[in-house]
């Protein structure tokens, strides 16, 4: 088979030959250097020809091999191992430091690993003088990117990015802190005293004590929640170049450091489109009530009031694999926290909606977002967290997209073109001229 494209442009007769570029396999798809577009002139003078592609419909922003998703056949794997096989064998660390590092790692290298992470666990202590500043019900997300971004002031060595130590470095303090922060934003919220990282406790063990700490001298997370939030984690983790990778490596090709990096993620990761779906989900089944209404809300979404939060996806076209992981999970967790009304009523709407032709003509099928949040609320979140539950495993992703870009040669800063659609040149004309 001839790896190149011929295209013929009819305004000049003229054909060009273009070379084409693979992934893995053929079957992973197919690009064409878009820079090759410009050999296309209609003149000499002409600036040459580009590809029109708002939202990144059908443009590859990089190489990389991270994160592998068909769409169609609703596959996700990191690093090539399937997300189903990991939920089921792996921990949210042993994940992070495969999609970091590329491999999964020796049980050595697993406890240096740890380690490294546990031991950047704490905050510095000015860094609490200025979360105190938020108002109390300042939503946990705005508090998350702020700090983030803050904590760029308390270590300015961050900006040597070229300098692989200094990266690694940073790393660990993000993947560390960030779970930290997260817990003193909800601990503020409420109104609690911080409780500091317990450093003998699991990831997520200590994330769960750092959030739900009383007076008892040492918290023990009930186990079978602790390894639900460990595979939410697994599930969270990386999703190749969604808005929020993009926007990590975006602001990362300027050179900024990785807190800045992270917060410009985190900001983009909280948008309802995006990560701040789940919380949105929740609202939604909040508002419908009764399975008896979904019939009419479904009608509502059809009409093109609202959006049904928690379905449909511009990658999957088929069940997204973390949903169907989900949906069983939030049966074992519901058996340790109590039933839940709210799961009831979304098995119902996720029923009818596969079963209406809106949904099945367009292959809208519920994402991960659809059965989080109900998780998320059994084990006692409320429902502003939830886009903070998916920022902190995601930081391990966001951080792993940030390291191929810098290490990728064909990478310049980020800087789309534009199809210009205004005025010509013209004369300024005087304000007292003006009608
Ligand atoms: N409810 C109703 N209609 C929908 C929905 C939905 N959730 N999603 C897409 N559609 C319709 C849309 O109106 C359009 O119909 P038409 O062709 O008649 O105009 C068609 O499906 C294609 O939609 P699109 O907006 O062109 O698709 P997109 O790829 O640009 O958007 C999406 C993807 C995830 C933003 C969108 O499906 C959506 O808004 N979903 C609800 C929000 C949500 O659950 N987001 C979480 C995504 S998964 C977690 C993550 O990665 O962040």
């Amino acid at each position: 088979m001839p790896d190149s494209l011929t295209i013929k442009d009819n305004r000049t007769g003229q054909t060009y030959e273009l070379p084409m570029l693979y992934g893995t396999y053929p079957h992973y798809g197919a690009a064409i250097p878009a820079a090759e577009l410009r050999r296309i002139r209609a003149s000499d003078d002409d600036f040459g020809l580009m590809s029109y592609d708002p939202a990144f419909m059908n443009t590859a922003s990089c190489k990389s091999a991270i994160t592998h998703i068909d769409g169609d056949r609703g596959i996700l794997r990191y690093r090539g191992y399937t997300i189903e096989e990991l939920a089921e064998k792996s921990g949210f660390l042993e994940v992070a430091y495969l999609l970091l590092h590329g491999e999964l790692p020796t049980p050595a290298q697993l406890q240096e690993w740890q380690h490294q992470i546990t031991h950047h666990t704490m905050i510095h202590e000015a860094t609490k003088k200025f979360m105190d500043g938020f108002h109390h019900n300042a939503h946990p997300m705005g508090i998350l990117v702020s700090t983030v971004a803050a904590l760029s002031t308390f270590y300015p060595e961050s900006r040597h990015i070229t300098d692989a130590e200094v990266r690694w470095k940073q790393i660990h303090r993000l993947i560390a802190k960030v779970p930290t922060i997260a817990a003193f934003a909800y601990r503020h919220s409420i109104g609690m005293p911080y409780a500091y990282p317990d450093n003998d406790l699991s990831y997520t063990g200590n994330f769960l004590n750092m959030l739900f700490k009383m007076t008892e001298l040492k918290h023990k997370p009930d186990p079978v929640l602790e390894r639900a939030l460990d595979v939410l984690f697994i599930l969270h983790a990386d999703h190749e170049q969604n808005c929020s990778a993009n926007a990590m490596r975006s602001v990362g090709s300027s050179h900024a450091d990785p807190y800045v990096c992270v917060a410009a993620a985190t900001a983009a990761l909280w948008g309802p489109l995006h990560g701040g779906a789940n919380e949105q989900v929740l609202r939604m089944l909040w508002e419908i009530r009764s399975k008896d209404r979904v019939p009419e809300y479904i009608q509502r979404v059809k009409a093109g009031e609202f959006r049904l939060m928690g379905f449909g996806h511009r990658v999957y076209k088929n069940y997204d694999p973390r949903a169907k992981i989900l949906k069983e999970m939030a049966t074992q967790v519901l058996h340790v926290t109590g039933k839940s009304p709210v799961l009831d009523l979304a098995m119902e709407l996720e029923r009818i909606a596969l079963e209406d032709e809106y949904f099945v003509s367009r292959r809208l099928y519920p994402n991960v977002d659809f059965y989080s949040g109900i998780i998320y609320q059994a084990m006692g979140f409320p429902v502003d967290m939830f886009p903070v539950l998916f920022a902190i495993p995601r930081t391990a992703g966001w951080l792993a997209q940030w390291q191929e870009m810098l290490e990728d040669e064909d990478q310049r800063i980020a800087r789309p073109r534009q199809v210009y659609t205004g005025a010509d040149e013209r004369r300024y004309v005087a304000i007292e001229k003006r009608k």
